[in-house]
């Protein structure tokens, strides 16, 4: 079976009233100025960040990464999709003028070695943006203790996330400086980053 196509029906349930592409595609237009050179999402899914990236940035070349076989197949041959890891990419140093990782760090096992890659690929002043979990309310922190909790306890494979303290720390020690904080939801939120010169 498929796993792309159940991925994608699952996420038209959840996604029904919000279109966090036209969001993502609203950030890049308003950030990006110079929309050229190479442009890389981390942890592309079903594919429905890149794919709209791409038709609305024709001048940049768009790369898409995932470590999952079927996430790394599309029909829209302007996209060069791979099976890497964000903790470990084949691309040169300085490679991409942007970057985007929407909800995907809390699923990387080692999300530091993943920062530093990321930092790595991109080139100096390039946009990084995340969106990632960044609970800010007391229930929410609350509900987070729990699974950090449970994780522990069950060793298990529930999301890890940098508490919102923490982000600004990790970023800083890989070169790369949040710009704009803008909220999602009580929990997820858009960091826009760049990556220092
Ligand atoms: C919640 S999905 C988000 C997909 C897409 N960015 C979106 O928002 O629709 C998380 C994605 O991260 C991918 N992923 C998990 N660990 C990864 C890793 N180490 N490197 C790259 N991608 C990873 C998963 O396979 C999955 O496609």
């Amino acid at each position: 079976m498929d796993k792309k196509k159940i991925y994608k029906y699952g996420l038209s349930l959840v996604n029904k009233e919000r279109k966090d592409e036209e969001e993502l595609s609203r950030i890049l237009k308003e950030i990006v100025k110079k929309p050229t050179g190479n442009l890389l999402e981390v942890g592309v899914g079903s594919g429905r960040f890149i794919e709209r990236i791409c038709d609305d940035f024709k001048k940049m070349k768009c790369f898409g990464i995932d470590v999952v076989p079927d996430f790394v197949k599309t029909n829209n041959k302007k996209i060069r999709l791979s099976l890497q890891s964000a903790e470990k990419m084949d691309f040169p140093d300085n490679f991409f003028s942007c970057i985007v990782v929407v909800d995907v760090l809390h699923h990387v096992p080692n999300r530091e070695k993943a920062l530093s890659e990321i930092s790595r690929v991109c080139k100096p002043n390039g946009t990084i943006i995340f969106r990632d979990i960044r609970p800010r309310h007391m229930l929410d922190k609350m509900e987070y203790k729990l699974v950090d909790l449970s994780c522990l306890m069950y060793n298990s494979n529930l999301p890890k996330y940098f508490h919102p303290k923490d982000w600004e720390t990790k970023l800083e020690k890989e070169k790369i400086q949040i710009v704009e904080i803008r909220e999602y939801s009580s929990q997820l939120d858009w960091l826009i980053c760049k990556k220092i010169g």
